[in-house]
């Protein structure tokens, strides 16, 4: 297949053009890299199926050009990370949603098939866990759930054309981490305490750390994610990819630590001293597996201390002792 993957540069998207490639398709990749690494993808360049542009999807002439060359579209292109939404809403939907709808009307002029990356953010702070595809979206009060109803509508444009015949997949992703994953403020928690732990800083727990989350090891996010886009019976479908194991992010903690084998400190951080007032977290997020499991054959295979061990053994590699890379 001739694959064109958005946010070829950044963390899913990186992961997922060197799994498309494996796999003996030839790949596209569009990056503007606002947040995605050159160096996430290096040693793609030199492979003669893999064809990389650094430009955004506001380039619309280019976004046309390389969507006329392929059979699929893996979205993956986005304002990602509660730090950075929070920041920027103008820019969080202007990405999110409105470059998403640019992309799905060259979609159905070309009739190409497209994968949407979504987010377990969607279901907002309901309290129906385990999360259902069908289930309700709980929002708050104005000015937290940017990044939620950016991706929401985004869904919604895509349900859409799906109706109308588009093929089309959505899938939700229920925090991915692994190798490549942003360790900077703005980036998801694990990431962040292996890049603490490992510049001799206390791995930072923000509110009381009883907050719980189902973290999914890229490998699976990504296989999930290419049974998803090549199988037909998933078209028109949502569905949720992450992991069974729900950990709170205190205990999550004390795993980096005992997987690590160093011995660091644990403190705790206002959520509104990072975040800014108004941050409201998620009590809860449990994928319900279902869907995928019948529909995909998906299973998560890595084990949470499995994928932190390779983890920390990338970044350790990458960054040596020190947490700067
Ligand atoms: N990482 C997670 O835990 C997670 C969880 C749920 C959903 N997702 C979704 O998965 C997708 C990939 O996330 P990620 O973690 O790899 O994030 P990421 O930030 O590493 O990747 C997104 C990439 O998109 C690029 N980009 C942003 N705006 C662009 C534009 N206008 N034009 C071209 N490129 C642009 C960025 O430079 C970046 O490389 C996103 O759609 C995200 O919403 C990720």
């Amino acid at each position: 297949m001739n694959c064109l993957v958005t946010g070829a540069a950044g963390f899913v998207g990186s992961h997922l053009c060197s799994r498309l490639l494996d796999g003996g398709n030839k790949v596209w990749g569009i990056d503007d890299l606002s947040k995605g690494k050159l160096e996430n993808i290096e040693h793609l360049l030199t492979n003669p199926s893999f064809f990389f542009t650094v430009g955004s999807l506001a380039d619309e002439s280019l976004l046309f050009e390389k969507m006329q060359k392929v059979d699929i579209v893996y979205h993956m292109a986005a304002v990602v990370g509660v730090k950075q939404y929070a920041e920027d809403p103008v820019k969080t939907i202007e990405v999110n949603t409105c470059q998403t709808l640019s992309l799905l009307k060259m979609a159905w002029q070309l009739k190409k098939k497209v994968l949407f990356a979504s987010t377990s953010e969607v279901y907002g702070k309901s309290r129906e866990v385990p999360f259902k595809e069908e289930a309700d979206q709980v929002y708050g009060a104005a000015g937290r759930w940017c990044y939620a109803v950016s991706k929401s509508a985004a869904e919604h444009l895509c349900l859409h054309y799906a109706r109308q015949g588009l093929p089309l997949v959505i899938v939700r992703y229920f925090n991915v981490y692994g190798p490549k994953a942003d360790n900077s403020a703005y980036g998801g928690v694990v990431a962040r305490f292996i890049k603490q732990l490992l510049s001799n800083e206390p791995l930072t727990v923000h509110g009381d750390g009883s907050q719980s989350r189902c973290f999914t090891y890229i490998e699976d996010i990504v296989r999930g994610t290419v049974e998803a886009g090549s199988r037909p019976e998933a078209e028109g479908k949502i569905l949720n990819l992450g992991s069974r194991r729900e950990i709170s992010i205190l205990e999550l903690a004390h795993v980096i630590l005992q997987v690590s084998e160093i011995k660091g400190e644990i403190i705790f951080l206002p959520h509104s001293e990072f975040y800014g007032p108004n941050y409201e977290d998620i009590p809860r997020r449990v994928p319900d597996l279902s869907a995928a499991e019948q529909i995909l054959g998906y299973h998560p295979r890595v084990s949470l201390e499995d994928g932190l061990q390779r983890t920390i053994n990338w970044y350790r590699q990458k960054i040596g002792g020190s947490g700067n890379g």
